[in-house]
């Protein structure tokens, strides 16, 4: 049997074969089915993109239904188990195979390097309210990058390309931590060469004075693997704002900024900091089942549950969870996860989420380990981004060279007025 769909359009009685590639067919493929010739032709209609292919990619596999997700062909539970840093899973991304030991060390030497920021992105942060959320002004302090880059325009240059690359990953903790210091008018802390990636994150969020901060080796590896965890996931919200703004070729500090700004949402990266506050507002196990009923009822949501893609046990989930009782194990036990645990528990049985493949996401337990490290809630959506930037400039680098890309620019169906006249003002 031929890979062709064959469409009979019953209004004209015409026939087409459409071809079929990587089970899929091009939209562009249905501009021929008219009923006249002077119509423009069919179009495929898709809110929000729920069953449209815009890109094809290399990066992240997800199989929703088996709760399955791989970075480069890599299973996420081997990589949260066995990689020894998230510059690793970063080189993975971005380069698209595993480094050597030589190659891990020039990557995180050139990302290291990286870490520092021009001094004036401090009187930028300072700028602030110290009661700035977070977010904010992480999103406007990348974006403020691409002032002291220009050379960024350059995206067709690899050297050029790779190194506003290492300095997008290296100076996202910088920013945040800096960020973090000045809402509580502390003093900067300045990254530290012989610390890790997450270690030097930690060490410039909550180093208070001269005084060494020795970061807690569960905290640094925890911290590790939620980034990890957090670092790509194929064509999501923000990737694929990352991706469109990437095709107008602008900068990538510019992009990056964007596809922040998508991530924050609630329905998005802001969902962890939306657990947390859930939690808080049930307050006790025994409140646990009124909230089932006012999100049976329609009420509420509740966060950290549902997937656009799983339609099973998101598998980072699974791994959070493990990492939380890790954790807990340093900090004590944190009440919210009883309630988190009771949530999980009666929402698997129940029927309204079965029937609507609810189960908890990568946000449902990663803000209560947020928590327990001293990290504050509204801090949680700069923690998802932050290692979430390799695989946006992971995406960003494939659209810019997949020579099938345009500047991203979908059609509408039209069904406003037409032919309107203008009326003076005093006849309206
Ligand atoms: C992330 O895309 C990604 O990959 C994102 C992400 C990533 O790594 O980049 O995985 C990170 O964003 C995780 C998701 C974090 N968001 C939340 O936890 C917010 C709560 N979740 C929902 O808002 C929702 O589940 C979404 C937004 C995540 C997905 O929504 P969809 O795919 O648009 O599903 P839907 O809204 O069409 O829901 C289908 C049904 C509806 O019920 P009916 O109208 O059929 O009766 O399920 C219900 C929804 O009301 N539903 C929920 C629910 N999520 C969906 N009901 C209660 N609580 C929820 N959380």
């Amino acid at each position: 049997m031929p890979d062709t769909l064959s469409i009979l359009d019953n209004r004209t009685g015409k026939k087409y074969e459409i071809p079929i590639e990587n089970d899929t067919i091009r939209a562009a493929d249905l501009r021929q089915i008219k009923v006249s010739d002077d119509d423009f032709g069919m179009l495929s209609y898709d809110p929000a993109l729920m069953n449209t292919a815009s890109v094809k990619s290399h990066i992240t596999y997800i199989d929703g239904d088996k709760g399955i997700l791989e970075y480069r062909g890599y299973p996420i539970e081997q990589l949260a188990e066995n990689s020894s840093s998230y510059s690793e899973i970063a080189y993975l991304l971005i380069v698209g195979q595993l480094p050597n030991q030589l190659q891990l060390e020039a990557w995180r030497a050139d990302i290291q390097r990286h870490t520092f920021i021009h001094e004036n992105i401090k009187k930028l942060t300072e700028g602030f309210r110290y009661d700035a959320h977070p977010m904010g002004t992480f999103i406007s302090t990348i974006a403020a990058l691409t002032t002291f880059y220009p050379e960024a325009k350059d995206i067709f240059n690899a050297e050029t390309r790779m190194k506003q690359i290492h300095r997008l990953i290296g100076k996202a903790t910088t920013i945040a931590a800096f960020t973090y210091c000045h809402s509580l008018g502390r003093p900067f802390v300045y990254p530290a060469g012989d610390l890790s990636y997450t270690g030097n994150f930690l060490n410039m969020m909550f180093k208070v004075g001269e005084s060494r901060y020795d970061v807690d080796p569960v905290f640094e590896r925890a911290l590790t693997v939620l980034f990890i965890l957090h670092a790509d996931h194929e064509q999501n919200c923000s990737t694929n704002v990352m991706r469109s703004i990437g095709s107008s070729h602008v900068d990538p500090y510019s992009a990056v900024a964007g596809a922040a700004a998508a991530l924050w949402g609630p329905l998005h990266g802001g969902a962890n900091e939306a657990v947390i506050h859930m939690l808080e507002e049930i307050g006790s196990v025994t409140n646990v089942p009124s909230i089932i009923n006012d999100v049976k009822a329609g009420k509420r949501k509740l966060m950290g549950f549902g997937h656009r893609v799983y339609k099973n046990y998101d598998p980072r989930a699974k791994v959070i969870k493990k990492l939380a009782d890790q954790v807990f194990a340093v900090t004590g036990r944190n009440r919210k996860l009883d309630i988190a645990l009771e949530l999980e528990r009666i929402a698997l049985e129940d029927e309204y989420f079965i029937k609507r493949k609810l189960y908890p996401n990568v946000d449902f337990y990663s803000g209560l380990i947020y928590e327990a490290m001293g990290f504050r809630m509204n801090f949680f959506p700069v923690l998802f981004a932050i290692p979430r930037i390799a695989g946006w400039l992971a995406h960003w680098q494939e659209h810019i060279l997949d020579q099938e890309q345009k500047i991203t620019r979908p059609r509408q169906v039209y069904l406003g007025l037409r032919g309107q006249t203008w009326q003076p003002i005093g006849k309206r």
